[in-house]
């Protein structure tokens, strides 16, 4: 799977704690920034992967900044990208298998390194149910369109 992942400078730690754990299980991640000491507006980081996100170049991606509400927030502004916030396991459980969310969001500030790269493994095994959630994920898809503009 190709996986994409992106920080502000609140969350530098957190992604890079992120990239290490997944390369050392041999995942790919492609880092879209910010660099260590570098000062980004997040929504100049999450734009830019919820677009390849929703380009179809990474099936999947993890957005970190301090709360990760500030990246979901803005990765969910683009068509056909479903951001969550993940911290707890259920949530993060949810998050694929009934919503099926591309993007998992996190904060630095709100949980640390162990609890981030256990909810980031779960994640990446979890599929979307379909059944009953298919509709529902397909309704967003259509009522986002209203909200296109031309
Ligand atoms: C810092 O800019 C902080 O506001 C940001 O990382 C994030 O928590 C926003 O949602």
């Amino acid at each position: 799977m190709k996986l994409a992942i992106g920080c502000d400078e609140a969350a530098y730690n957190l992604k890079a704690e992120i990239i290490k754990h997944l390369e050392s299980k041999g995942v790919a991640v492609d880092d879209f920034g910010a660099d260590k000491g570098e000062v980004v507006l997040y929504p100049d980081v999450a734009f830019k992967v919820a677009e390849a996100v929703a380009d179809g170049k990474y099936e999947r991606a993890i957005l970190v900044c301090g709360t990760g509400l500030g990246m979901a927030m803005c990765a969910n502004k683009v068509p056909g990208v479903r951001a969550a916030v993940c911290h707890d396991p259920f949530s993060t459980e949810r998050s694929r298998k009934s919503n099926n969310a591309q993007i998992m969001c996190m904060g630095e500030r709100v949980i640390g390194v162990e609890l981030a790269k256990y909810l980031v493994d779960l994640w990446l095994t979890c599929d979307f149910s379909g059944g009953g959630s298919a509709p529902k994920v397909a309704r967003i898809e259509e009522l986002e369109a209203k909200y296109i503009k031309k």
